[in-house]
């Protein structure tokens, strides 16, 4: 960190979490609240969303939730309704919900739809989120979007073997990354985060690190300051696209 950001401390800092069920969202969702936090949450598991909800009762933060198919059209308003709400503003939307389809398919063996599908969530639904949640950024404090990409979908990994269409949906979701700083700058800061391969569902047993470490890093890169935007980080650190 080369300044102080007026927004280092989370501390009431208000946040909206997709993919918070599970994984590196309920990590995300854990670790923002102990550092004072108000999160709501979205995820399609209900009881999964309840059970968290439960354990983080008498954080330092808040977190609450709302269910939701991310893809569904009427979603992004429905969330931003659901903000308008609660707070009439937002300093945070994380997008972290993600989807790795067909994961031992070479690409040309991945079932038809799947880069389709892959686009939709990994990148069309941040899009949407966005677009939605603008206005409720605009009223926000020092306000911040993450979109959680991976290091599968950068310069240096497309080109390695498998995982195709998650790949350039990730590429994909990083040049909005890039598009938005840009269009955004001075009034919102947009960056990426790349949460290292963890075990998760999506990350599998394999996976040498673990959500809380992911968190970690979204933790630091949103103590950043706001003139940070455009740019990918890992564990704390810059790396490149
Ligand atoms: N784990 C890794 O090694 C790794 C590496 C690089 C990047 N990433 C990225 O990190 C992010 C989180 O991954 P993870 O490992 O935590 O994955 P995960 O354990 O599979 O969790 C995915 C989350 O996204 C939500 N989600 C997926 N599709 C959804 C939909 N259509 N509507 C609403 N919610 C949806 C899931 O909630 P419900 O099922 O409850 O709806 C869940 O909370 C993803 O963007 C992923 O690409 C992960």
């Amino acid at each position: 960190m080369t300044e102080t950001s007026p927004s280092a401390d989370l501390a009431g800092r208000r946040v909206l979490l997709t993919g918070a069920s599970r994984g590196v969202g309920a990590a995300v969702a854990r670790q923002l609240v102990a550092a004072g936090a108000d999160v709501l949450g979205t995820a399609r598991d209900a009881a999964a969303l309840d059970r968290l909800a439960t354990e983080l009762t008498g954080g330092a933060g808040s977190f609450t939730s709302v269910v939701a198919e991310l893809t569904d059209d009427t979603t992004p308003a429905r969330l931003a309704e659901a903000v308008g709400q609660r707070w009439g503003a937002l300093d945070v939307l994380l997008n972290n919900a993600g989807v790795m389809l067909a994961r031992d398919a070479r690409f040309e063996d991945e079932p038809a739809g799947t880069l389709e599908e892959s686009l939709l969530v990994n990148c069309v639904v941040p899009h949407r989120l966005v677009l939605a949640l603008l206005p409720a950024l605009r009223k926000g404090t020092d306000p911040r979007v993450v979109h959680v990409s991976s290091g599968a979908g950068t310069t240096e990994l497309i080109r390695d073997a498998g995982i195709g269409s998650y790949r350039v949906s990730k590429w994909a979701l990083n040049g909005l990354v890039l598009m938005q700083a840009a269009q955004l700058a001075g009034e919102v800061a947009v960056n990426a985060l790349d949460p290292g391969w963890v075990r998760t569902d999506l990350g599998g047993d394999e996976a040498p690190g673990t959500p809380e470490q992911s968190a970690a890093g979204a933790l630091a890169l949103l103590r950043e300051p706001p003139t940070v935007t455009g740019r990918i980080f890992k564990d704390g650190a810059e790396i490149s696209f």
